[in-house]
């Protein structure tokens, strides 16, 4: 049976839209028909180069009937006010990370949601990748016993070497714990389930920094977030990780993300990628052992497939047409309620209780 044909509207295409139109065209019924931006000559350019036929600013985007789905591309600190205005439009809407940049602003979105009853998704969708699932599948099968602690370790994401305008990465919404710590802390709360407690530490480590990416659009930049964070993150189920994430630390042999259970260590691979070995090291193993993928790799790791976007479109998609979503609102929400926590635990040198809690989203292999 044909599957149902999705009307795709692109806000936003600056860096990451070109990943998102590559990866898009792996799914043929998710058709990208218009493109906005508040910078209309980069809208109108986007569409000559990847043959979109309609372009424009945001506004015209918002009132094209024909869209169903926006994919939202904006800057972080736009976020919140252009979801909601599209989701008051009329539209489904899947956006990139963080769902929003602060929790009064994520319960706006997801009060939008509610109330105009249109689906909302959110990035990262790489927790739906090969490789967390099977970190998934290790740790549900018992492969490690039970989950008593964790790390997780952000090191540089070196974007002032490759993104032409970065100052909104050191910004308020960036930062290593708003721009990276989404793939972390949606991989950990998918193992491992929600995340009650947090306490951190964080400083700024140099306070400009010098633009070196080709293009570069700004020269330097000035650092308004903490780029340097420590952090204990107890879990409901009791287990405690221990992160650091930096935009400070340029070198370290350090893992991803390493989880202790009872009876082994899981190692994850790196999440910001769909696919990549996991490892598994039971006690009194002699090595570790490669975990066979739970789930069809997209590509070779390394390679330009495993930085295309758009899995959470298609499992947005999936949600439109009454399926399961995994990349759902309130899975978002818990993410940006636990990383705002640890910047607030941070600022405010106290631990702090989060409110919300979220269900594991089903998985995606079978058991
Ligand atoms: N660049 C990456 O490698 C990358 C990777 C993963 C996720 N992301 C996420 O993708 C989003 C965009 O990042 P980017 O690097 O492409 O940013 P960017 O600054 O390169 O591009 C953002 C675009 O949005 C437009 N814009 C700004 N405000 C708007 C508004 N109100 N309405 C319509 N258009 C608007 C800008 O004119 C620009 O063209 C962010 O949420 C970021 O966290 C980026």
């Amino acid at each position: 049976m044909a599957k149902q044909t999705h009307r795709i509207g692109i806000l936003g295409s600056g860096n990451i839209f070109g990943r998102y139109v590559t990866g898009l065209a792996r799914y043929p019924e998710l058709e990208i028909v218009r493109v906005g931006d508040i910078d209309v000559a980069r809208a109108k350019q986007a569409a000559a180069e990847h043959a979109i036929p309609a372009w424009g600013d945001d506004s015209e985007l918002y009132a094209d009937d024909s869209v169903d789905i926006v994919i939202n591309l904006t800057p972080p600190v736009h976020h919140a006010r252009t979801v909601i205005t599209a989701l008051e439009a009329g539209k489904h809407v899947y956006v990139e990370k963080p769902l929003a940049t602060t929790v009064t602003d994520g319960e706006a979105v997801l009060a939008a949601a509610a109330r105009t009853g249109r689906v909302l998704g959110s990035a990262p969708d790489t927790f739906l990748g090969s490789a967390a699932q099977t970190a998934r599948k290790a740790i549900d099968s018992g492969s490690i016993g039970t989950p008593i602690g964790a790390t997780a370790f952000i090191g540089h994401s070196k974007a002032e070497t490759w993104h032409p305008n970065p100052a909104f990465l050191f910004q308020p919404g960036g930062g290593p714990v708003m721009d990276m710590g989404p793939y972390y802390v949606a991989i950990l709360v998918n193992c491992l389930g929600p995340v009650s407690t947090i306490s951190a530490a964080g400083r700024i480590g140099v306070p400009q920094r010098t633009v070196t990416a080709p293009g570069r659009t700004v020269e330097t930049i000035d650092v308004t977030i903490p780029t340097h964070t420590g952090a204990v993150v107890t879990f409901a189920s009791g287990v405690i990780a221990t992160t650091q994430m930096s935009f400070d630390v340029w070198d370290s042999d350090l893992p991803y993300i390493e989880i202790y259970g009872s009876e082994g260590t899981l190692s994850l691979a790196n999440p910001n990628h769909f696919d990549g070995d996991v490892r598994v090291r039971r006690h009194g193993d002699g090595e570790w052992t490669v975990l066979e993928p739970a789930l069809e790799l997209f590509g070779a790791v390394g390679t330009r497939e495993q930085a295309r976007r758009g899995l959470g479109v298609r499992d947005l998609a999936n949600a439109v047409e009454g399926g399961p979503h995994r990349a759902n609102a309130a899975f978002a929400f818990h993410v940006l309620e636990t990383l705002c926590s640890l910047e607030g635990s941070a600022q405010q040198s106290r631990s702090v209780t989060l409110t919300s809690s979220c269900e594991r989203p089903q998985a995606l292999f079978t058991a």
